[in-house]
């Protein structure tokens, strides 16, 4: 039976950033990633409801409010981030048992998207969460963090779980594909710069390339595969004693070893090496690589280092990773970190 439908929900879920171990995590080493205070919110209402037109804020790359009408007479070509929303949605309701049609879906974003900030497994898991609002159902995360990561599939192909999982739980988590993640501990917030790279890239065509690349040399590869799952275990005590000059050591041969992995590019080296002279303890890309965004440690004044970010072209911004609040994994959304234009 299909449950009791509301005239409307929402479901909100955070970006993320990997630590360290993006990729190795593919082929069974741990990875740590953590919640942004960055957030996507998708709204489900009735398509009843008169479609109003909404228009951009934000700036470049960064998505801009954005709805779909389900099964409402296309006037063109929908564009490929419409028809993957559309099999999300379609999926999503499919899981959830509930019937798709007569709805209209809602984003607001002030996550860059496309740059390995997870913002599919935002909308993934803020989607799960608006339908399931939206009939009237409770799940538990598990239930949204497995559901999303279907809806992740949608977009990726093969993820291995880590973006779903954090999106979901928010916090700082140590991931293991097949494992329960491990919710981890910092006794102070872990200061960040991140910087957005200007090359467009995609996640599934890295992974992809890099599976090939391994075929031809696995020995070379799992050899580097185990330095990275060092790299985590290192820091995982560097973040429970909160010594970020070691963790910004761990990050800057975390993104040598990146490097050697072919998922590097002239940007984003020029980005780490910018981070290193302009204060930052350490650098890295973060997420699939091949273009996206770099993470930095730096905890001192960021201002000159974001103020480099920007005169050298690249969207830059300080973020801090909080602890997580016990008991707080499964409500991101504590925190209205809401662009403007979406708190209405
Ligand atoms: O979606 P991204 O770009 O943050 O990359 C995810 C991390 C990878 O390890 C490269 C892939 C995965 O599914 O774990």
């Amino acid at each position: 039976m299909t449950p009791p439908l509301k005239s409307a929900a929402t479901g909100v879920a955070p970006g993320k950033v990997i630590l360290l171990g993006e990729h190795a995590v593919v082929y069974g080493r741990t990875a740590i990633a953590a919640a942004i205070d960055r957030q996507v919110r998708v709204s489900v209402v009735p398509q009843a409801v008169s479609p109003r037109v909404v228009c951009g804020e934000g700036s470049a790359r960064v998505e801009a409010p954005f709805a779909l009408n389900l099964f409402a007479p296309k006037e063109s070509e929908p564009s490929p981030q419409a028809t993957r929303l559309e099999q999300a949605t379609l999926r999503a309701a499919a899981i959830l048992g509930i019937e798709a049609h007569d709805l209209r879906i809602e984003i607001a974003s002030d996550l860059p998207t496309a740059v390995g900030l997870g913002s599919s497994a935002a909308l993934s898991v803020a989607l799960v969460r608006a339908l399931a609002g939206f009939s009237s159902q409770v799940l538990e995360a598990s239930a949204i963090c497995a559901a999303a990561f279907e809806l992740e599939r949608l977009f990726h192909g093969f993820p291995s779980g880590i973006d779903n999982t954090v999106a979901t739980y928010g916090g700082l988590v140590a991931f293991t594909r097949n494992q329960t993640p491990r919710h981890l501990d910092c006794p102070q917030p872990l200061p960040l710069v991140i910087a957005i790279g200007r090359a467009p890239r995609e996640t599934q065509a890295a992974v992809r390339a890099l599976r090939q690349r391994r075929e031809a040399d696995p020995q070379a590869y799992e050899g580097w595969f185990d330095e990275i799952a060092d790299l985590v275990s290192g820091a995982e005590d560097a973040l429970a004693n909160a010594d970020w000059r070691r963790l910004g050591g761990l990050f800057n041969r975390n993104h040598t070893l990146l490097q050697q992995l072919a998922v590097s590019t002239s940007e984003l080296d020029a980005m780490v090496d910018l981070a290193q002279r302009n204060g930052a303890h350490g650098a890295k890309l973060t997420g699939g690589g091949g273009g996206g965004a770099v993470i930095c440690v730096h905890d001192g004044d960021r201002t000159p280092l974001l103020a480099a970010f920007r005169n050298a072209g690249w969207q830059a911004f300080a973020t801090d990773i909080h602890p997580p609040d016990r008991g707080d994994h499964a409500r991101p959304e504590r925190r209205d970190t809401r662009p403007a234009y979406a708190r209405q």
